[in-house]
């Protein structure tokens, strides 16, 4: 693990470097409780934290989270899920996990709004001796550096992602497999437009510098831009790439999107600037939400990424699960973005 974090320290540490911005312990197993309500079956209380409800990718991954609990459930063993909305509010969300010690849960799954956050929500948790699941939001010092390393060496403490340096690279992939390989008038670099997601989240810190690092690593040319945040809305990616649009026009070959919300906001400015995807600019996003993959097989997408929130809400529901048994768990677990083009 060290090993992986001071990769992730020196990747980050490159980011820095290359990064276009001109806008801008124990094994206490839970024993659970009895409740006449289901038949003398055993319930479990499960607290999960979202970091905020309005979010697309976020929307679809707390549904899958909340049926798969319930799928798993038997004559004798029931899931009470309570799932709370953290509202993008740090302060908030701390109230609410605060709430689930409190509430003597069985153990939480946290989004975590603020991943610097991180060591002070996981101390108390883990100072109550609840097994502590942290998902889609993977904690790492304030820099990308090791100062938070060893904050998931604990027993009961796990993170459960998608290691994003793969969707970032798959993005750039994309572009670098078209025939004209993104350099729509063949001057001989790819000039693009980067819309990020929360600069705070590792996921929009990799996409953003593994998506470039793609295209140079197949030997092109790149010339950036414009690069600005969008944290991941569909709004704020239309005003974006419109903005970028009438200032930079057909000079504009590729907008990369950190997240499929902003790209759909993209596709919409894209349109309204009378331009069309596959034929003067390319729109790449990720998380292949369902409009998306859409999008992309009738050509208005050139692009996505399966950000797969069905295996990694299963993965999070059955690590719980293994927690709430008293068996080991470890401290990471991966699952594999896919790349997504025209069928
Ligand atoms: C997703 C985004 C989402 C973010 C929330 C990312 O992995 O790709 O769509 O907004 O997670 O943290």
């Amino acid at each position: 693990m060290k090993k992986f974090k001071s990769l992730v320290a020196s990747a980050l540490a490159l980011t820095l470097l290359v990064g276009c911005s001109s806008g801008n312990g124990g094994t206490a197993a839970s024993t659970g409780s009895e409740s006449g309500a289901s038949g003398g079956a055993k319930t479990y209380n499960v607290g999960v934290a979202i970091y905020q409800f309005d979010d697309n990718f976020m929307t679809l991954y707390r549904n899958e989270l909340e049926s798969y609990f319930k799928s798993l459930e038997t004559d004798s063993v029931k899931y009470n899920v309570t799932i709370v909305d953290g509202k993008n509010d740090m302060a908030e969300q701390t109230n609410q996990v605060e709430n689930f010690i409190t509430q003597k849960m069985d153990v939480i799954i946290l989004n975590l709004v603020q991943t610097s956050s991180a060591d002070a929500v996981i101390d108390k948790v883990v100072a109550a001796g609840i097994p502590l699941v942290l998902i889609n939001r993977e904690p790492l010092g304030d820099n990308g550096d090791e100062s938070y390393a060893g904050i998931l060496d604990n027993a009961n403490v796990c993170y459960i992602g998608a290691d994003a340096r793969q969707s970032g690279t798959f993005q750039g992939e994309i572009v670098a497999e078209l025939p004209d390989k993104g350099d729509i008038n063949g001057d001989g670099k790819i000039s693009y437009v980067m819309i990020e997601g929360d600069p705070e989240n590792v996921d929009a810190q990799y996409r953003t510098e593994y998506s470039v690092k793609a295209l140079t690593d197949a030997g092109l040319k790149v010339e950036c831009l414009d690069d600005q945040v969008g944290n991941w809305a569909q709004a704020k990616g239309q005003e974006i790439a419109a903005n970028a649009l009438t200032q930079y026009g057909d000079k504009v070959e590729v907008i990369f999107c950190n997240n499929d919300a902003m790209a759909l906001g993209a596709a919409a400015a894209i349109t309204a600037a009378g331009r069309t995807v596959g034929k003067d600019i390319y729109l790449l996003g990720v998380d292949a939400l369902e409009e998306c993959v859409e999008m992309v097989n009738n050509g208005e997408m050139t692009g996505t990424v399966l950000n797969d929130h069905v295996g990694q809400s299963h993965t999070a529901v059955d690590v719980a699960v293994k927690a709430l048994n008293g068996e080991k768990i470890d401290n990471y677990y991966w699952v594999d973005y896919v790349k997504v083009t025209k069928k």
